[in-house]
């Protein structure tokens, strides 16, 4: 008889906001209105910066919320490309960032989950984002915490950003599933000591730091077999 792998025992799920619930790429269609044919490239240099401020203002002890660093990334990223970036639009496409769509498997995802355990939010996300992206998306229903780094002013993968969801949670660390698209952010997770799911969606390549994911899928779909 095949033998059937152990299940990972899990108390609790965490998942990561953007990248992984939300879709950062999203954007790019009111990027492309505003910059015909460069919707996509400001996307993509936008996100990379944004990352890269949050690490930088952790390392240098100058915490900006996720908010300003978001809008510090899109100015750089419209500034690399020589592109004029008028108030007018900057504040349409800041806006936007609050209604970023979901990727498609998540709703169904999460309402099964939901069912079986309790859901959280952790994200370098500021609550108000967060709060005004989980709405937009209608996953309050599925979602018990929405925990944002805002409180400790440092970004992840700082581990006392991990560690807020074992004392929010009131669930050990072992037990909780810990879930990104984020490879960066699965290594950091895993460093913390969570069991971590990376959702591999693109086919990117591992991260190189000795910290691999316990599971690694492509969609959020693929997490109620390994566990239930
Ligand atoms: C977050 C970033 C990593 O949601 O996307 O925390």
């Amino acid at each position: 008889m095949p033998q059937t792998p152990p299940k990972t025992a899990i108390d609790a799920l965490v998942f990561d906001a953007y990248g992984t619930l939300y879709d950062v790429a999203s954007v790019t269609a009111i990027c492309d209105s505003h910059f015909p044919a460069s919707g996509a490239k400001i996307s993509e240099i936008w996100r990379q910066k944004q990352l890269e401020y949050t690490w930088l203002s952790s390392l240098m002890g100058r915490y900006q919320d996720f908010w300003q660093i978001t809008a510090a990334g899109l100015r750089f990223a419209c500034g690399a490309l020589k592109l004029e970036l008028s108030e007018e639009t900057f504040r349409l496409i800041m806006e936007n960032y609050l209604q970023l769509d979901s990727y498609p498997e998540v709703p169904a995802a999460l309402e099964g989950l939901a069912e079986k355990m309790p859901l959280a939010i952790l994200s370098n996300g500021s609550p108000e984002m967060l709060i005004k992206v989980t709405q937009h998306n209608g996953f309050n229903r599925f979602i018990k915490e929405v925990l944002s780094v805002h409180e400790l002013r440092i970004f992840k993968p700082a581990p006392q950003v991990y560690d807020l969801a074992v004392r929010k949670l009131g669930v050990a660390k072992e037990k909780i599933g810990f879930v990104s698209s984020n490879a960066w952010d699965a290594a950091g997770a895993k460093a913390f000591g969570f069991q971590v799911f990376w959702i591999n969606r693109f086919d990117r390549h591992p991260e190189q730091l000795d910290l691999p994911p316990d599971h690694e899928i492509r969609t959020l779909d693929q997490i109620p077999p390994l566990i239930f």
